[in-house]
């Protein structure tokens, strides 16, 4: 027992849980992700998968993204890097949904399926239905060998190493890296990204990895957050745009290891709802960083406040508007508004993961859930 201990505390290398170590994982698995694919000072991306299906890629009618938890989440995202980058319309669909439904898939269409794990009964169920649709099915998996790699017709890893905490961390920014690059790759070939801007995308994705490095240094900030709301019963995640996705997956974080009830909305929608639960109660996280709708995502805040929330935000480095208003602001480094996800996610991973700590959670084997979901 004490020999199984010991094994466990070195295959943590030094961090106090999996879903820590996993988290300051980030940026090397971003990097392992993008190596050998990524090629800046050429101009291009090399991705065999999408390289030897790129005509039947391109021209599909639309794509069409199947997954579950976290891994939907990063279709999400994809959804909007494949729209705006290369003009192929996009549906995201949760794969339990989607393959009790009769959906309407043909020959013309493509369909991406989203699986860290590769094992997944319900998205292993949707790829069979799509390929009996004659759909063409490409696959985004971690585990090399998995079932669903195998089942897919063509496919990319993510290449983020083994993830053992039952919350996704590595897993959905690795995706999120996959999925820009073939949605890069795709608005290349197709024309619908110019060269400066394809190869301008290329250089600051190839920054990303060392802003997580710095974001991860504002734990301190962090974890005095995760103290003062620990305590709480709710909490509202609010995103726009590329980060929307990201306001829900920062929500799930939270459900996951902390059991405290929490729900991510686009920002816009809390009109329609959401805000009628707001008091002095009510923590609400808002990622207001300064690409993409920013002023607007600064009206929500003051509705927030003028309703006596309790606002931590998240913003980009400088920002002195959000500041004067928000009770605690996160600092996030500029990029390309496209990567901002990249970014955001990691201070909602942390502030979950201290949050957990400090109840006294099971951070790595939350109660109920299961790291690989491989029945109904
Ligand atoms: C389970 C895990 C989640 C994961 C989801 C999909 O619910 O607890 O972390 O996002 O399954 O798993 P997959 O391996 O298909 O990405």
């Amino acid at each position: 027992h004490e020999l199984q201990l010991n094994l466990e505390q070195i295959e943590k290398g030094g961090y106090d849980h999996f879903m820590l170590k996993e988290i300051y994982e980030q940026p090397n698995a971003i990097r392992d992700t993008y190596r050998g694919r990524l090629l800046a000072d050429q101009g291009i991306i090399k991705m065999a998968g999408v390289d030897d299906n790129i005509e039947r890629i391109a021209k599909a009618n639309r794509i069409l993204i199947v997954g579950c938890g976290t891994s939907w989440h990063a279709g999400l995202v994809a959804e909007y890097a494949f729209e705006d980058m290369a003009r192929i319309p996009v549906e995201v669909e949760y794969a339990s949904e989607f393959r009790y439904r009769n959906p309407v898939i043909t020959e013309d269409d493509v369909v991406i399926a989203i699986s860290q794990s590769g094992e997944t009964a319900d998205t292993m169920a949707a790829i069979k239905l799509a390929k009996e649709k004659g759909a063409f099915v490409f696959g985004v998996c971690n585990v090399v060998g998995s079932s669903i790699s195998r089942e897919t017709t063509a496919g990319a890893y993510t290449h983020a190493g083994p993830e053992i905490g039952v919350a996704s961390t590595k897993a959905f920014t690795t995706q999120i890296t996959v999925l820009t690059l073939m949605a890069l790759k795709l608005g290349k070939y197709k024309g619908t990204i110019s060269d400066s801007d394809f190869r301008f995308h290329l250089q600051a994705l190839e920054a990303i990895p060392q802003k997580i490095e710095s974001l991860l240094k504002s734990d301190k900030i962090i974890k005095e957050i995760a103290e003062t709301y620990k305590d709480t019963r709710n909490c509202i995640y609010l995103g726009r745009g590329y980060n929307f996705p990201v306001a829900l997956e920062g929500a799930l974080k939270l459900k996951e290891i902390s059991y405290i009830h929490a729900e991510g909305y686009p920002a816009a929608e809390m009109k329609h709802g959401p805000i009628a639960l707001i008091d002095e109660e009510m923590p609400v996280v808002v990622i207001a960083v300064r690409k993409g709708h920013y002023e607007k995502v600064v009206s929500n805040i003051q509705e927030i406040k003028s309703r006596k929330g309790k606002i931590i935000s998240l913003v980009t480095e400088g920002d002195t508007e959000v500041k004067e208003i928000a009770d605690h602001v996160i600092e996030i480094p500029e990029t390309i508004e496209s990567f901002t996800p990249l970014l955001t996610t990691i201070p909602l991973q942390l502030l979950s993961y201290h949050i957990a700590v400090m109840l006294g959670k099971n951070v790595d084997q939350p109660r109920n859930l299961a790291k690989s979901v491989t029945v109904e």
